[in-house]
């Protein structure tokens, strides 16, 4: 049987992946989970796991080092990688939204200054609305921005809405909803089409339970 490569986002999604996949009989041992190995074989030997920074998933995907990856829908927006996006997946359920310190409206600023990790997502959603905006592209902790007067409102995720309501920040608009979704490299659906679809069903079938 031909053996699968999956990409799994490390941090808030990579447990969750784990436990969705187990599910679908594709399981780490909890010794190999401790170790720091970021490729690791899963315990049937049908898959290989690989632990890569969500925003890289695609990336690896695209580029056939990986079949497969679990990665959210938040990542898939602001990159540009031709993978087939092809299962929407029940975890990582969260929100991508404008938050700003004050009621004043954005569009009282004359050039808005906004902080994000997502540029693109961001660019896109206030260019549609016609507002001139200044992007700051931060790497993380990006509600701390507008708190020591880096940007006037940010653009990220919220998922408990704790860090917003610690930092002082209101949610303005909610830009999308996301969850995570199995994308899968172009190539890997025709050439390891049997693996690629028992996999897709198996998840399939968990999601409907
Ligand atoms: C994410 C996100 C928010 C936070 C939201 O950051 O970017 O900062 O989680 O979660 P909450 O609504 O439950 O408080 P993450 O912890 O992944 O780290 P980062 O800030 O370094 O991106």
């Amino acid at each position: 049987m031909q053996k699968l490569t999956i990409a799994i986002s490390k941090g808030r999604l990579q447990d969750e992946s784990l436990d969705l996949l187990a599910r679908a009989g594709l399981s780490v041992s909890s010794d190999m989970l401790a170790t720091r190995r970021l490729a690791v074989e899963d315990e049937s030997g049908r898959c290989r796991f690989i632990f890569v920074k969500p925003a890289d998933v695609p990336v690896y995907v695209e580029h056939g080092i990986a079949d497969c990856g679990v990665v959210g829908r938040d990542v898939l927006m602001e990159c540009e990688a031709d993978v087939l996006q092809r299962l929407t997946l029940e975890i990582g359920a969260c929100r991508m939204v404008v938050a700003a310190p004050s009621d004043v409206p954005l569009s009282s600023y004359g050039m808005l200054r906004v902080a994000t990790k997502y540029p693109r997502v961001t660019a896109r959603h206030f260019g549609s609305r016609g507002l001139s905006v200044e992007i700051i592209e931060l790497s993380g902790s990006v509600e701390v921005a507008p708190l020591l007067g880096l940007a006037d409102c940010i653009v990220d995720l919220v998922e408990t809405g704790r860090t917003l309501q610690e930092n002082g920040l209101r949610i303005v608009e909610v830009i999308a909803e996301s969850t995570a979704r199995l994308v899968i490299n172009r190539a890997s659906y025709q050439l390891k089409a049997e693996v690629v679809a028992q996999l897709i069903d198996s998840l399939t079938k968990i999601m409907r339970r």
